[in-house]
């Protein structure tokens, strides 16, 4: 995955550069990089771990005060997290420094031509091939150059590139990796998103796949791939700082797990009229195109495939479409049966996730229409979409996602109305009921919030847990999926998500004394067949932890401890019942003194395959 920054302009660049870093680690966070220009000189700072590690590193090393610079955090792909292996990488000459995200994937047969070249290497990372390639081929114009090393290399970059001998220039590609131009005022920046450069501006150019540009102090040039230049529409982002900043929050997650209602309260409201219309803008789906629609795939990666899963139930329930939510990973390397009659749904929060972004082209070639659900607006997911319908959660920061996942899943309820209204599908009675239930939400997950500290007092018990099941069926087996994944990337606990009818079938086999098994009781009419499952684990020895609503009865000794929700339309229930999770995962992790901001191995961009 990695992060790129670059600024230009009038103020001192490191400070800056550093600051946007920060605000990128959530893309990787094994090491980091500057280089600044100085009086024509590249410096190049750079060091394993996190950015603390790298600010250390320029208080130490660096003195200068250059105005122009490119940084860099890393995820690791070719090469081991180390010094060495961090970004910025330079070229034999010095001449060029080369920070990038995505894979170049010919380079071991560039770096083996380039070192029979008698050019020697210091890292073992893809993106040093750029670095030397730009040298080797460089002209004294550095537009050509860059271009001719662009025909040379494959795959997936976007790339920020200083030239010692351009010192008043930047240089930015951009071929599917993200990447935004931010513009300022005598001042300009590259990002790989919009909230390493909130701080400065909310004006962007969003770069198209093949597209490069040059960065001055006071101009923006961007280039189509042929070298044409090219006037680019500036995109004006409403995200505030703050939205950005953990205000008080230990970690990003709680914040944003606390913002959930104002989050689901914005997604929701500009969309419902007084009369229990639902609006969405610029939308093409017609009654009769819905009706032609014979077939729904929802295509998505990690929670947001999670949200598809409730997605298949509630859009099956209300339009009797047949829907299958599939892996955009598996997806895109299948033979899927689709065509003009079939409508991809694809959910992203960052509108950027590599496989999400190959299923839908997969998808789209075959002759579907695709609605996406994206957080990121004029993301490359949204770009290529023929519908999209925007999840307002304002920038999510924590690798853990969650109130990307509420809102996305309020955006599965009202297209699934939207649709089921006009094909006819809905009476009156309950397309006004589960409208209500909707506008409720934001009241009634604050009211779950409110459970915090009694979540946090059921979290002490499950610190040394080693393994863990989430059961559930229907509805509530697919937000297990979702407290399962939510449990085990940040606490790093063995867990599994189960159909609660399925557990027979093989996996009750490994339920021993005091393996804990959570049950979601959410579906009250299918709470007995999940009490009879808890029954079935107590028996043999398991610690349970119940989930249910206030219109269950008590399930008593049954369980070992209960957590009682309020009740809303089932279809609208995971809503409610995946906020005691995702909180009881935080409480669990934080007791465990696990990174909850940085969970090993991840990140929350995943923008190669
Ligand atoms: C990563 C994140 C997950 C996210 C998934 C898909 O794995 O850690 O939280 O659900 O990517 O990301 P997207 O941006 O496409 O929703």
């Amino acid at each position: 995955m990695c992060g790129i920054i670059g600024y230009i302009g009038d103020k001192q660049a490191a400070p800056i550069l550093l600051d946007g870093l920060e605000k990128l680690e959530y893309r990787g966070y094994d090491s980091a990089g500057l280089s600044l220009l100085d009086d024509g000189k590249i410096n190049t700072i750079k060091t394993k771990g996190k950015i603390l590690n790298l600010r250390r590193r320029v208080d130490l090393d660096y003195s200068g005060d250059s105005c122009i610079g490119i940084g860099h955090t890393r995820w690791a792909t070719h090469g081991k997290p180390s010094d060495i292996n961090s970004h910025p990488h330079s070229s034999f000459d010095g001449k060029f420094s080369v920070v990038h995200n995505g894979i170049i994937e010919n380079f071991v047969t560039l770096r083996q031509d380039l070192k029979n070249e008698g050019i020697r290497f210091r890292s073992e990372t893809d993106t040093e091939v750029v670095a030397q390639l730009l040298a080797k081929h460089y002209n004294g114009d550095i537009k050509q150059t860059i271009m001719k090393v662009l025909n040379i290399i494959e795959g997936a970059y976007s790339l920020g590139i200083l030239c010692a001998d351009y010192p008043d220039e930047i240089w930015a590609v951009r071929n599917a990796s993200p990447l935004i131009i931010g513009l300022g005022e005598g001042e300009n920046f590259l990002a790989s998103d919009i909230t390493a450069v909130l701080k400065h501006t909310k004006e962007i150019y969003q770069l198209n796949d093949g597209e490069f540009c040059c960065l001055k102090k006071n101009s923006v040039q961007v280039f189509a791939p042929d070298g044409t230049p090219i006037e680019k529409e500036k995109v004006t982002v409403d995200w505030n700082v703050e939205a950005a900043e953990k205000g008080g929050y230990k970690h990003f997650m709680l914040k944003e797990i606390m913002e959930e209602p104002d989050a689901i309260a914005k997604t929701i409201s500009p969309r419902l009229t007084d009369d229990n219309e639902i609006v969405l803008d610029d939308f093409s789906l017609t009654k009769e195109k819905l009706e032609n629609i014979k077939k729904i795939y929802i295509l998505a990666c990690g929670s947001a495939w999670h949200v598809g899963m409730v997605g298949k139930y509630v859009i099956e329930e209300l339009t009797r479409i047949p829907v299958e939510c599939d892996l955009a990973s598996e997806f895109r390397y299948r033979n899927p049966v689709v065509d003009e009659n079939t409508l991809a749904i694809v959910i992203s929060q960052s509108g950027e996730t590599a496989d999400t972004l190959a299923a839908l082209r997969e998808a789209k070639s075959r002759g579907a229409k695709v609605l996406s659900i994206v957080n990121v607006v004029g993301s490359t997911i949204a770009n290529e979409s023929d519908d999209v319908i925007y999840t307002w959660a304002g920038p999510e920061i924590a690798v853990a996602t969650t109130k990307a996942y509420s809102t996305q899943l309020t955006i599965v309820y009202l297209f699934a109305l939207y649709a089921a209204k006009l094909m006819g599908k809905i009476d009156k009675k309950e397309y006004d009921e589960i409208i209500a239930a909707i506008r409720k939400l934001p009241e009634q997950v604050a009211e779950v919030l409110k459970m915090e500290q009694d979540i946090k007092t059921i979290a002490s018990r499950y610190v040394y847990l080693e393994h863990a099941y989430f059961i559930g069926r229907n509805l509530d087996y697919a937000v297990s999926l979702e407290a399962s994944l939510k449990l085990k990337e940040i606490s790093y606990i063995h867990s599994e998500a189960y159909a609660a009818g399925e557990l027979k079938h093989g996996t009750i086999s490994l339920i021993e004394d005091d393996t804990f098994v959570c049950a979601l009781c959410c579906q009250e009419r299918l709470f007995d067949k999940t009490m009879n499952s808890i029954k079935e684990v107590a028996a043999r020895g398991a610690e349970t932890l119940a989930v249910i609503t206030e219109n269950c009865p008590n399930p008593g000794e049954e369980c070992d401890h209960i957590i009682t929700i309020p009740s809303t339309h089932p279809l609208i229930m995971p809503s409610l019942e995946v906020i005691p999770l995702q909180l009881l995962s935080y409480y669990i992790a934080l007791s465990r003194k696990c990174d909850i901001h940085k969970p090993r191995n991840l990140a929350k961009s995943v923008t190669v395959e």
